[in-house]
């Protein structure tokens, strides 16, 4: 390469150099124009394998001209690198910002489940009366379930179509909170006045009024001197706090094993106040049994029947919420349907 050739090339190089530096958009693409500008296969460095070949003096002009530009080529190299980095920097942080006048994300907060509701104000209600909440296992004895209660062996109850026995012989699941009564009695001694809410068990075909798995209320009182009339201002007084102070309760005859006399207890209908509508028919809603407590129980648990007189009450907390909220179908309850569920209040 002659000197001329040799200068000639490295101003064209310089100038090639400083136009793909100017439009380089990344630290990568900077790298490559720096490898081809200035690499073991580029030009400049043809230039300076050749000087050994000059002249003395050319070897001086090319070798000096040779050491400005690359000092040129480095410096901006490096001021478009330096460039190239704030803008990489300046990018990050724009997409990092935080705006924080943003209003917040709120998580959505829980709500308590109809069911939980209605079975809180019932509680509360007998609470305020002066009754203890118990509560007995799922997993019951015959004897808990069905003997003490004064049900007899040939009673339909006791059938396979009716109620769910476990793997152990002469276990079954509850099939009414009732069997909560006699372990509550037989933890004490009169007086006895305790509400007993929990999950029963039954044979049953799930359809809008059945459920296998549902949910009721005990209430229990014994003492001296109860009553029948005793059962009956305790319920009303239990409706008009539930339902409202126009509460009138009604008792029907009925009959449950366990008590003595048995009756049903219909409320005046909530919906109507009694005159009779869609919800009640006749202005009379059905929501609970009860009775006086048979003597044969309270001699199963050892109480003195002529000393003690009770009252006993069962309670379906679905069919009181149902009836409360207008609910057209009991497997809503089971479902977990956010929709469903959250139209029932807020947790406290
Ligand atoms: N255990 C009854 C049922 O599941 C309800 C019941 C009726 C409970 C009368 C009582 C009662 O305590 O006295 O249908």
């Amino acid at each position: 390469m002659d000197p001329q050739e040799a200068l000639r090339t490295l101003e064209e190089e310089l100038e090639r150099a400083l136009g793909l530096i100017a439009q380089v958009r990344t630290l990568d693409e900077l790298e490559s124009v720096q490898v081809s500008v200035l690499g073991k296969k580029s030009r400049y460095t043809q230039v300076q394998r050749s000087l050994g070949q000059l002249s003395e003096q050319a070897r001086k002009d090319v070798g000096r001209r040779a050491n400005e530009i690359r000092s040129r080529l480095d410096a901006a190299f490096e001021e478009r690198r330096s460039g190239l980095v704030k803008e990489a920097e300046r990018a990050l942080i724009a997409a990092d910002r935080v705006d924080v006048t943003l209003p917040g994300r709120r998580g959505r907060a829980g709500s308590l489940h109809p069911l939980t509701i209605v079975e809180y104000e019932i509680v509360d209600a007998f609470i305020a009366m002066g009754y203890r909440v118990v509560e007995g296992p799922e997993i019951e004895t015959d004897w808990y379930n069905f003997t003490a209660l004064n049900i007899p062996p040939d009673h339909p109850a006791r059938t396979m179509k009716d109620s769910l026995y476990v793997d152990i012989p002469g276990m079954l699941l509850r099939t009414e909170t009732s069997a909560v009564q006699i372990h509550a009695m037989e933890s004490q001694q009169p007086p006895v006045y305790v509400v007993a809410p929990g999950r029963v068990f039954r044979r049953e075909t799930p359809d809008a009024t059945h459920s296998p798995v549902f949910h009721q209320i005990e209430g229990l009182a014994v003492d001296e001197g109860i009553t029948f009339s005793d059962l009956k201002g305790t319920l009303e007084a239990f409706a008009r706090g539930m339902f409202g102070e126009e509460q009138r309760v009604r008792l029907v005859p009925s009959y449950f094993p366990f008590v003595e006399p048995g009756a049903e207890i219909d409320v005046s209908c909530f919906r109507c106040g009694g005159s009779g509508c869609g919800l009640c028919g006749n202005g009379w809603i059905e929501i609970l049994g009860a009775g006086m407590v048979h003597p044969a129980v309270l001699e199963n648990v050892g109480y003195d029947a002529e000393r003690y007189t009770g009252f006993a009450f069962g309670l379906g907390i679905e069919r009181v919420a149902m009836l409360r909220y207008d609910i057209p179908d009991i497997r809503l309850f089971y479902e977990g349907e956010v929709r469903f569920l959250s139209q029932f209040g807020r947790a406290t």
